[in-house]
């Protein structure tokens, strides 16, 4: 009985314990990725915690809408083209700096991981 006991909780317990120590990794090597690329495109113009050209950019998913974060960094000046209303009030604000197009250099998988590195 005791036997049949530890069974059962060894095999309830230990995939949750692999799953979770899977789950920290994957958040580590996004953030690392995250990082990585974050100091190459973007970090001429931005940090997480000061305004330099750019906005400083901590926190900046819960301030815009993800889609919409998405499409600015992948190309922003298309966003202020199409006269979407927040890309031209940022756009004018930061005295019509025309934001780098990314879109040939940066794949949606890797702008996945600059956003969960700039939460
Ligand atoms: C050449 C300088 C430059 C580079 C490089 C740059 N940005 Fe920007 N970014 C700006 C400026 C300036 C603004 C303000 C809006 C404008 O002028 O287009 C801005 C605005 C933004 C915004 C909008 C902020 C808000 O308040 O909504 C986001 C998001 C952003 N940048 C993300 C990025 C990311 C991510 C990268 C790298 C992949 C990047 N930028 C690279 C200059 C830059």
């Amino acid at each position: 009985m005791q036997t049949l006991a530890k069974i059962i909780i060894l095999t309830g317990i230990f995939p949750l314990i692999l799953l979770d120590k899977s789950m920290v990794e994957h958040q580590n090597t996004m953030n690392a990725d995250g990082d990585t690329l974050f100091q190459r495109y973007c970090s001429p113009c931005h940090s997480l915690d000061f305004t330099i050209i750019g906005p400083k950019l901590k926190g900046i998913s819960k301030n815009r809408d993800r889609v919409w974060l998405k499409s600015f960094i992948k190309n922003g000046m298309q966003l202020v083209k199409e006269n979407d209303s927040s890309a031209v009030a940022i756009f004018n604000k930061f005295n019509k700096v025309e934001h780098p197009d990314f879109s040939n250099e940066i794949s949606d998988g890797e702008i996945d991981k600059i956003i969960f590195y700039m939460e």
